[in-house]
């Protein structure tokens, strides 16, 4: 792990124009503040998301199209903390669907909270967590013979490129089998007004969120980073679709990487691009899904049509 964060930071920093890796922000305090992001007034992902499983499990059940009689997998794609998940596993219990719901976490720590929790709040259902890497877990679970339902929820799939979503999706699709649904949570576009202060919020959390990387690297790698050398910056425009985040060097500066024993050059002004948040339409959801067997059964939206739940259904028509 520290061999490929250390390779990941050395090619990243070496690159012109520089970037690191978003999917090394969640370290502990990363987490704590991801968790904040979530609760800030400026990001409406995670309420738009909320109000979807609150108002319309229904919607989202009928599109999974289950049998009452026949035991299916509820799974769980980086779970969280439920809070989402719980509102649709309410509605299944109420309706007597015989399940076990399946989170998988690389953190082992956030799913025992979760099982914790859910026992408190579901004592009957089953809950089955499986740590480790997405395709790791998913590979071992599936010739179970069962209906699959795999939630992959919050627009965390924005992190990635359309082309290695698409990547994601064929690779998926090769545990599903026919009828097993993918049901696909993501940001849709719209205006700048909206988008942009999602992600540059006015408290400053989630530029504290972008120097927390900094942070790491001085803290696991003996970097030297001066973090008041650097500000955040965020861009979006309707039309490309695509949050992108940075921190600028302000001054002309040098930073020494102890584990890498090597120093990195930063004119002012130089920024390192940290991130990527994709919003989609259907258009650019079809193109990913392009050569998967995937195919949109539905598409259920909160009320002011900010967030999407795209249900998929795996259809093999060889
Ligand atoms: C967890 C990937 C969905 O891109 O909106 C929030 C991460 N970054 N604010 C997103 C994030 C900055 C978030 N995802």
């Amino acid at each position: 792990m520290i061999e490929t964060f250390k390779r990941d930071v050395e090619r990243g920093l070496g690159a012109n124009p520089k970037f690191l890796s978003s999917k090394y922000f969640y370290d502990k305090k990363g987490d704590e503040l991801f968790v904040k992001i979530m609760h800030l007034p400026e990001y409406y992902l995670t309420r738009s998301e909320f109000e979807i499983f609150k108002k319309k499990s229904d919607d989202l059940i009928d599109g999974f199209d289950l049998d009452n009689q026949i035991p299916f997998e509820l799974i769980e794609l980086g779970a969280g903390d439920g809070t989402k998940t719980k509102e649709l596993l309410k509605e299944l219990l109420k309706q007597d669907y015989d399940f076990t719901y399946k989170p998988i976490d690389i953190s082992k720590h956030a799913l025992e909270q979760l099982e914790g929790s859910l026992k408190e709040s579901f004592p009957e259902l089953k809950v089955e967590k499986q740590v480790g890497e997405y395709f790791e877990v998913l590979t071992d679970l599936k010739n179970s013979g069962k209906k699959k339902v795999i939630l992959f929820l919050g627009s965390n799939i924005g992190n990635l490129t359309d082309e290695q979503s698409s990547r994601f999706l064929k690779e998926l699709s090769e545990v599903m089998n026919d009828g097993d649904i993918l049901l696909l949570g993501v940001d849709l576009i719209k205006k700048q007004e909206i988008v942009l202060p999602a992600y540059d919020d006015a408290s400053g959390v989630t530029a504290a969120f972008n120097l927390n990387l900094l942070e790491r690297i001085n803290r696991e790698l003996g970097a030297n980073f001066n973090l008041d050398q650097f500000v955040h910056e965020a861009v979006y425009t309707e039309e490309e679709g695509i949050a992108k985040s940075y921190l600028k060097s302000m001054e002309s500066q040098e930073v020494y990487i102890r584990a890498l024993d090597r120093t990195f050059i930063f004119a002012k002004g130089e920024r390192i691009h940290m991130e990527i948040s994709r919003k989609y339409n259907d258009r650019i959801l079809e193109r990913i899904m392009e050569g998967t067997s995937l195919e949109v059964r539905d598409k259920i939206m909160d009320d002011r049509a900010y967030f999407a739940d795209y249900i998929l259904v795996f259809q093999d028509r060889a």
